[in-house]
């Protein structure tokens, strides 16, 4: 028999009985759809006990610190696999076979470049822009360049959208670091793997030759798997609300970045650098660790705590261990940065605040301090996250369009205003 659960109400209302649902694991949802037609809406913001949609992609269980992709580990997908694999699984639902993964490698690597056009649109920019400016303005512009003979509800169509954009979203952000520093753009490489060509794109100037480092490549393409998706999260949200209404998908991924710009989600491993460079010494952590706990001042500890999981971040794990290969490789293990952000891990997990609150370190902490090594400025970190997560946003974005049952996004609201009233002329209102 199918589980219900039945709403009785204090006022001897009639009790509404709602139907719940359960997915493969996590949590039972009790539908609550029912209980407009009884003239009742519930009441969440923030969402913090609110399933949005059905979702195959990702599953995330933050009692046990676990992350799935398509039901696989995200710590055998970011050691065995590849993130042009994952990106595959997260848009079709299976890891490619050899044939597939080559076709789509291919396809990847032919979809690079941008429109010839889209030069103007970064030089539209100031030069001291931040990249998330001109990647948002950028990627929101290519609905401009590709928006013809784009039927949403073809899954062809939608099919080639999430390529490009998984294609091109390196060149956009590599494009958006050159026009910063003053530099020619560099082309892509299509013989380059997608870290590699990524770092040719950063890196290479017209006047020397580039060869990405082995080692570095690698451990950005498991940054990139770690971020590729995040289930419904604040910027996946905000793309498939935009999508919803049927909306060009380019618009609908910039205005998942925007989202994803802010401090407390993307925009976090660019905050953690600052602060451990504003900590400067392992002998400032505890005046930063007060200055967290101290409810009167407004910062906090970035890179600690998350809205999902609340034992680890497996992600963190992950990171930390490709931040000492990192940093071996490069010769770097004596870091100031990564000895402050060791110390300032080991202090906050004992600290009685902390572990109350069970705020560990996210999967922020730790990435910026690889990027730096790599040569990455800090105000490319987001970027980097925004590139990654485009493969999650697109197969998000591809997995509601296909949801037969799909509608258009529309929260209801409480609404805490004035009650009606007459308008008042401007002379009868006083000085
Ligand atoms: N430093 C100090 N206190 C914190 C922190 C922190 N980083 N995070 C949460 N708290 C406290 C918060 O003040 C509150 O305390 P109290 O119960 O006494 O009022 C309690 O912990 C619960 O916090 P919350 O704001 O209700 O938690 P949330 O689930 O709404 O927010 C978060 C999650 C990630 C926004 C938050 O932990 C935060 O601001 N962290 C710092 C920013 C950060 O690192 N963001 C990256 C997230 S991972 C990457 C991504 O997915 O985007």
């Amino acid at each position: 028999m199918k589980k219900t659960v039945t709403l009785t109400f204090s006022d001897g209302s009639p009790p509404i009985e709602l139907p719940v649902e359960e997915g493969t694991y996590g949590k039972p949802v009790i539908d609550i759809r029912p209980l407009g037609a009884h003239g009742y809406f519930t009441h969440d913001p923030g969402f913090t006990a609110t399933s949005s949609c059905n979702s195959a992609i990702t599953y995330i269980d933050g009692d046990e610190g676990l992350l799935y992709y398509r039901g696989y580990p995200i710590e055998e997908l970011a050691y065995q696999s590849d993130y042009m694999e994952v990106c595959y699984l997260l848009l079709h639902g299976e890891l490619p076979t050899a044939t597939q993964k080559q076709a789509f490698v291919e396809s990847i690597s032919h979809h690079t470049l941008l429109h010839d056009q889209m030069e103007n649109v970064f030089r539209g920019f100031r030069r001291s822009a931040h990249p998330m400016a001109v990647m948002i303005g950028v990627t929101g512009a290519m609905s401009a360049f590709y928006h013809a003979g784009l039927d949403n509800f073809n899954p062809q169509h939608r099919e080639s959208v999430a390529h490009r954009l998984i294609a091109k979203i390196p060149t956009v952000a590599a494009w958006a670091y050159k026009f910063n520093e003053g530099q020619p753009f560099v082309y892509p490489q299509n013989r380059l793997s997608y870290a590699e060509n990524f770092m040719h794109m950063m890196f290479a100037t017209p006047c020397e030759d580039y060869e990405p480092n082995p080692a570095l490549a690698r451990a950005l393409d498991r940054i990139f798997i770690l971020h590729a998706d995040h289930e419904q999260n604040a910027s996946t949200s905000t793309v498939r609300l935009a999508g919803s209404s049927g909306a060009n998908p380019y618009a609908c991924i910039a205005s998942g970045m925007a989202s994803l710009w802010g401090p407390l989600h993307g925009g976090a491993n660019e905050a953690v650098l600052r602060m451990l460079e504003e900590m400067d010494d392992v002998s400032k952590i505890g005046e930063f660790i007060r200055r967290a706990k101290d409810k009167s001042d407004p910062f906090r500890l970035m890179g600690f705590g998350h809205r999902i999981y609340k034992n680890v971040d497996p992600r963190a794990a992950i990171i930390r261990r490709t931040c000492y290969e990192v940093l071996d490789a490069l010769d770097l293990r004596d870091d100031p940065q990564f000895r402050i952000a060791l110390e300032l891990e080991r202090i906050a997990l004992e600290d009685e605040y902390f572990i109350e609150r069970k705020l560990y370190p996210n999967v922020d902490f730790y990435s910026g301090i690889i990027f730096r090594a790599m040569g990455i400025p800090t105000s490319m970190f987001t970027a980097l996250f925004a590139l990654a997560r485009t493969a999650g946003w697109v197969a998000q974005w591809h997995e509601m369009l296909s949801d037969p049952a799909h509608r258009i996004g529309r929260p209801r609201q409480l609404y805490t205003g004035a009650a009606r009233r007459s308008f008042v002329p401007l002379e009868q209102r006083g000085a």
